[in-house]
């Protein structure tokens, strides 16, 4: 399987609503799913979604690892193994948000601190065509909405709310120990998220 070129920020690919897969069960998905996949463990990212490598398709790529989900909000949330969704679906559960650093692979060495919904329902199709719908909350919710975004061609810098705290990762580490604030006062690490 080639590892795939990743579009940066800037590229229109990333700017534009991907297309729904007609068929997940379609060879050529799987084939593109390898390749995601192997391009997300080359990059050493967390998630990746089809218009990140130039495919304009509703697929996704991505999986939580233990010490990275505790790291971000103490092991609440859940492991994940490295996992394909074809066209997903997010449906926000309640009205709970939190706001964390992320980074994605299109937007190289930055990171910058994104409020999203808590806790979330997900849909998707496998690449056996089967419908699954689960919940997730926490670090996995989030990596979920950013990487969903992608799908709709919108780009974590996008939501940031505080501009001032968007930058270089090795300029923001400069400021180590300093911590960000959720709305329920709660503290969080200046962590970033590779997705
Ligand atoms: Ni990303």
């Amino acid at each position: 399987m080639p590892i795939l070129k990743i579009a940066r920020m800037g590229h229109p690919i990333l700017n534009q609503r991907a297309d729904e897969v007609p068929d997940p069960a379609a060879p050529d998905v799987a084939r593109l799913v390898d390749a995601m996949i192997e391009t997300m463990e080359d990059a050493d990212g967390t998630g990746l979604a089809a218009p990140q490598v130039h495919m304009p398709w509703r697929i996704v790529v991505y999986k939580v690892v233990a010490e990275r989900a505790e790291e971000e909000d103490g092991g609440a949330g859940e492991t994940v193994p490295t996992t394909a969704l074809i066209n997903p679906v997010i449906e926000p559960l309640g009205e709970e948000t939190d706001v964390a650093f992320e980074a994605c692979l299109s937007v190289p060495d930055m990171a910058g601190p994104v409020r999203r919904f808590a806790r979330i329902r997900l849909t998707y199709q496998t690449l056996e065509g089967k419908t699954v719908e689960q919940e997730a909350e926490g670090f996995h919710a989030r990596v979920l909405q950013h990487e969903c975004d992608h799908l709709d061609g919108v780009l974590y810098p996008m939501r940031i709310e505080d501009m001032r705290q968007f930058g270089f990762v090795d300029a923001l580490g400069k400021g180590h120990g300093q911590r960000q604030s959720d709305e329920d006062g709660e503290e969080r690490d200046d962590a970033a998220a590779d997705d």
